[in-house]
């Protein structure tokens, strides 16, 4: 198997670099699913395309077991200007594969192009490529039209390449292993006045003030303080004068942490301290709080079997499964509430020059392209072993 998908290391970088020159956002993924499309059905696989708009999935059979997984890799890329020179450049000004996508795709196709040549397996293999991972959600779009009604699995798996982490090196933990990711904007509203004459009106810029050091009491205070939670405010607008104070001021943020029951507590937190902060200043806050992710946890079948999977292509001295959890989020936690599995994060070498996820300068390492399509290929050897 190592040989064989050595072998493909050439068409897999081809593909890559393909896919990178021409980078499709959330849910306009048409000639990247085109792309791994017409590369499914030349290995022999049957797609079915439509999930989601723009997602494919490829089935492929091998003898007679009723066992079943789904591997999935994301297809989008990002609304960023790439600031590479390098020849596989993006084509298109303002729109980048700076999280590595590309690479993802190549390497489940090459492992399904090995998968289907030599079929190692008995059972079924379902390769979802999915749209709009970026914020988008095109996993959560992909079940709610029926993914896994159609494509039932027993487990799915889901892997992303870090960089900072060296190349031949795997890091997985059970449990969260990515955050939820919820968005809010709270509207302070009152009566503004001129700022000689604050007791004509109320101040929603103190409003706000109050508003913003408030929140830094959900983590500390509202919250059992062993879990681990983040609340950020990320924009503050109001006021366009020096001696106007304004009816409106927005303030923007984001929630993270790492399970339901958080996730909900912190809402409920966030809401009821914007409301009552405002009130306690004579102005008032509309809240407008949006549930993007939620965490991406991983359970502990999953990272045995991915695991031993990654072992086996790197050595269990290379395979870390007490990596630390991050605060940043992934869509791959829909589908990990649907079913059991894991995510796991693949080195893509050192993060210097800029070569970091969602930056201009970001590319993903050609030398993990075959580790990746080796793990896929491993984790379906071992898992619907014959
Ligand atoms: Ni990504």
């Amino acid at each position: 198997m190592i040989e064989r998908i050595d072998s493909f290391k050439n068409d897999m970088k081809a593909w890559r670099h393909d896919l990178h020159r021409h980078p499709e956002l959330a849910f306009e993924e048409r000639r990247t699913a085109d792309f791994v499309a017409e590369r499914l059905e030349s290995f022999g696989i049957a797609t079915d395309r439509g999930l989601a708009g723009t997602g494919v999935v490829g089935t492929l059979k091998a003898g007679t077991s009723k066992r079943v997984l789904g591997l999935r890799a994301d297809m989008d890329a990002l609304p960023i200007l790439e600031a590479n020179k390098f020849s596989h450049r993006s084509v298109h000004d303002g729109r980048m594969h700076a999280c590595g996508h590309d690479g993802h795709t190549a390497m489940l196709l090459g492992a399904a192009k090995y998968l289907a040549e030599t079929k190692p397996f008995d059972g079924t293999v379902h390769f979802i490529f999915q749209p709009a991972e970026e914020s988008a959600g095109g996993a959560r779009i992909m079940i709610e039209q029926g993914l896994f009604e159609r494509f039932p699995v027993d487990a799915v798996y889901g892997l992303h390449n870090m960089p900072g982490l060296p190349v031949g090196q795997f890091a997985m933990r059970v449990g969260p292993i990515m955050a939820s990711f919820d968005s809010f904007d709270i509207v302070v509203k009152g009566t503004g006045t001129h700022a000689a004459l604050p007791q004509l009106g109320s101040d929603q810029i103190v409003a706000a003030a109050a508003i913003v050091g408030a929140l830094q009491t959900v983590v500390s205070r509202v919250l059992d303080p062993t879990e681990p939670a983040l609340v950020s405010i990320t924009r503050i607008k109001g006021g366009d004068s020096y001696n106007v104070i304004p009816d409106e001021v927005l303030l923007s943020g984001c929630a993270r942490c790492f399970s339901d029951d958080i996730q909900d507590k912190m809402k409920k937190a966030i809401v009821r301290i914007a409301k009552e902060v405002a009130a306690a200043n004579g102005a008032t806050a509309e809240v407008r709080f949006i549930e993007h992710y939620p965490p991406t946890v991983s359970t502990k079948e999953g990272v045995a079997a991915s695991s031993r999977a990654a072992a086996d292509v790197v050595g269990a001295h290379n395979v870390n499964i007490e990596a630390k959890a991050l605060l940043t989020a992934e869509d791959f936690g829909y589908m990990l509430k649907e079913r059991p599995g894991s995510y796991v994060l693949m080195g893509n070498g050192p993060g210097d020059g800029g070569c970091l996820l969602h930056n201009p300068r970001y590319d993903f390492n050609d030398e993990a392209l075959t580790i990746g399509a080796k793990y896929w290929a491993r984790l379906v050897e071992r898992e619907l072993g014959t």
